[in-house]
């Protein structure tokens, strides 16, 4: 449950424009007025990703510390491994305000950010001066006015080569004309083929879209197989707007939190059957069951963002706590063992 405390703070906060609220959530953090027990961790939730020790599957999804001013209090707060960025190579403003949308009724956001963020050198500093702690990875972007978007790709790469744990492509967001275009196999196999060249030691992940058919994803597993990828991130936000009651449903975005549950699932699943690749579930977890669900769906771990605006940071530990009591229930030692145990089920 979440505290007092918390709950004034929260309804405070969604009086605030989504925006302005967000900005002081993560000033809040860094301040630690923010619940922090640290990883939360047993034997049955410890896994290991891309070969990275992981205390618990839960992560933090990209976009929620975008320049990495947080990562200390994050890495307190429950996750197990948390994602910073998106990084561009050269800072930008992103697209103008508002570009942020609370969807109440739908437990969802709409964000059209577009890449704001102070630039990959500005980040990888702060990234390399973190002290030790839960796996950390980058979001990598391209710039708007990028003549050479696959080029900027690699640039983010190799400022954040050294400093991080892992590395996402991310041609998924649906805010950067035409980014989504470089999921089309010719132009992905080039973009990740420039990436891996330059990664170092570094593991790289790739993430895509939930608005894939499914001809799509076949083309994207082929492609990250044969390119070395080390884990899928399925999925982004989604240009769809189905079943949506809320009066900002129509704004221009991309869409997150619960209406994205069940397309992104089914996206993983689907994914699971073409891949012995290791897959990260993201798109509307809110509670340990739906953890549990895109785990048994094929997740080796999940990520989340949306759920926090709701629910409060301290949904972290209660989400990793139910996914072990869940996972005793069903007889599992180990949380890997329950990866893909139900994928029929979203097929
Ligand atoms: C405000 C906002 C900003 C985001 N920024 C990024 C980003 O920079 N890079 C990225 O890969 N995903 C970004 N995402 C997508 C999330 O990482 C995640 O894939 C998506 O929101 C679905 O998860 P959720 O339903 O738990 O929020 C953003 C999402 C939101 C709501």
């Amino acid at each position: 449950m979440m505290s007092l405390i918390e709950r004034l703070g929260l309804g405070a906060l969604h009086r605030l424009d989504p925006e302005v609220a967000h900005g002081l959530a993560l000033r809040a953090l860094r301040c630690n007025l923010a619940p922090s027990p640290g990883p939360v961790t047993t034997p049955r939730l410890q896994t290991t990703l891309a070969d990275m020790y992981l205390p618990n599957p839960v992560g933090l999804a990209a976009g929620f510390d975008k320049n990495g001013t947080a990562v200390a209090p994050l890495s307190r707060a429950g996750f197990g491994f948390i994602e910073i960025g998106a990084a561009t190579p050269l800072p930008q403003p992103g697209n103008p305000r508002p570009r942020l949308f609370r969807l109440s009724e739908d437990a969802a956001a709409i964000n059209r950010f577009g890449f704001n963020n102070e630039g990959a050198d500005a980040i990888c500093g702060r990234l390399a001066r973190r002290g030790a702690g839960i796996p950390v990875g980058l979001n990598l972007g391209a710039n708007k006015t990028s003549t050479d978007r696959a080029d900027d790709f690699a640039r983010v790469m190799i400022a954040a080569r050294n400093h991080v744990d892992f590395a996402t492509v991310n041609v998924s967001s649906p805010n950067t004309e035409k980014l989504r275009d470089l999921q089309g196999k010719a132009a992905l196999a080039a973009l990740l083929d420039g990436v891996m060249e330059v990664r170092g030691a570094t593991p790289v992940f790739l993430k895509i879209a939930p608005d894939l058919s499914e001809a799509e994803i076949a083309d994207v597993a082929e492609v990250a197989n044969a390119a070395g990828i080390s884990a899928i991130i399925a999925t982004n936000t989604t240009l769809g707007r189905d079943g949506l009651r809320s009066a900002h449903a129509q704004q221009a975005g991309g869409l997150s939190g619960a209406p994205l549950f069940e397309k992104s699932t089914r996206v993983l699943a689907r994914l699971s059957t073409l891949t012995d690749i290791p897959l990260i579930g993201v798109g509307g977890v809110s509670s340990a069951e739906q953890a549990y669900a895109k785990i048994c769906a094929g997740a080796s771990a999940v990520q989340l963002y949306t759920a926090l605006v709701y629910g409060g940071i301290g949904l972290v530990g209660e989400i990793t706590r139910g996914l072990d009591a869940l996972l005793a229930r069903d007889g599992f030692d180990q949380v890997a063992d329950a990866v893909g145990s139900r994928k029929g089920d979203w097929l």
